[in-house]
């Protein structure tokens, strides 16, 4: 029988912050893959609250209990990172069906551009199904219980930011 071959995922997005919906999926997705890369998108659609580095170190504490995850980052087109990578699957996560119509167009973009990158839509736990970074972000700015949303650690580095930024005007 000839070799396993390893098989790696990459679970990209701007994880600004990343949320307890995050974190489901890439549990979901560690127990199908022998490595999960989390990629944190440098983004130029949005503009972040937490700098790449700042939403990296966020992650890695989040995710220091799983064994075959790591954080990355990337610029540019998602495609041309995967093949950089040797990623078989990118992985992203299918809250409801208002997402159904975006994550299609990605998916069948990406593939135009490499017909070999496939996408594998995973669905987080329904506790999550309603939730995003900018949900988390409003909420704390206005004072919002976000600890079912967000580990604890994340919550103590959103309330620094939110009070750094206040305090520098
Ligand atoms: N739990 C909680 N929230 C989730 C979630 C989950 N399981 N899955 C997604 N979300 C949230 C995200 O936090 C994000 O919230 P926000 O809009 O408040 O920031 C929102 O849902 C949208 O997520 P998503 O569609 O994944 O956007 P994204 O910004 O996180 O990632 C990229 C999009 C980075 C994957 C995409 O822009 C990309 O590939 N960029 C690279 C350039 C490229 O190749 N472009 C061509 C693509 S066809």
């Amino acid at each position: 029988m000839s070799e396993k071959k390893s098989r790696t995922a990459l679970y990209p997005g701007t994880f600004d912050p990343i949320t307890n919906g995050h974190i489901d999926i890439i549990k979901r997705a560690s127990a199908l893959f022998d490595t999960v890369i989390v990629g944190v998108a440098h983004n130029r659609q949005k503009q972040p609250l937490f700098s790449v580095s700042e939403r990296m170190e966020m992650i890695r504490h989040c995710i220091e209990d799983i064994d075959n995850a790591v954080v990355d980052q990337f610029g540019g087109l998602l495609v041309d990172y995967a093949v950089e990578k040797n990623v078989n699957a990118v992985i992203r996560g299918l809250r409801a069906v208002s997402d159904f119509e975006y994550e299609m167009q990605m998916a069948l973009v990406n593939r135009k551009l490499n017909d070999s990158l496939v996408t594998v839509f995973m669905m987080p736990h329904e506790n999550y199904s309603y939730l995003n970074s900018s949900i988390v972000r409003e909420l704390a700015i206005y004072g919002g219980k976000i600890d079912f949303f967000v580990p604890k650690y994340v919550k103590h580095k959103l309330l620094e930011k939110l009070q750094s930024n206040e305090s520098t005007g």
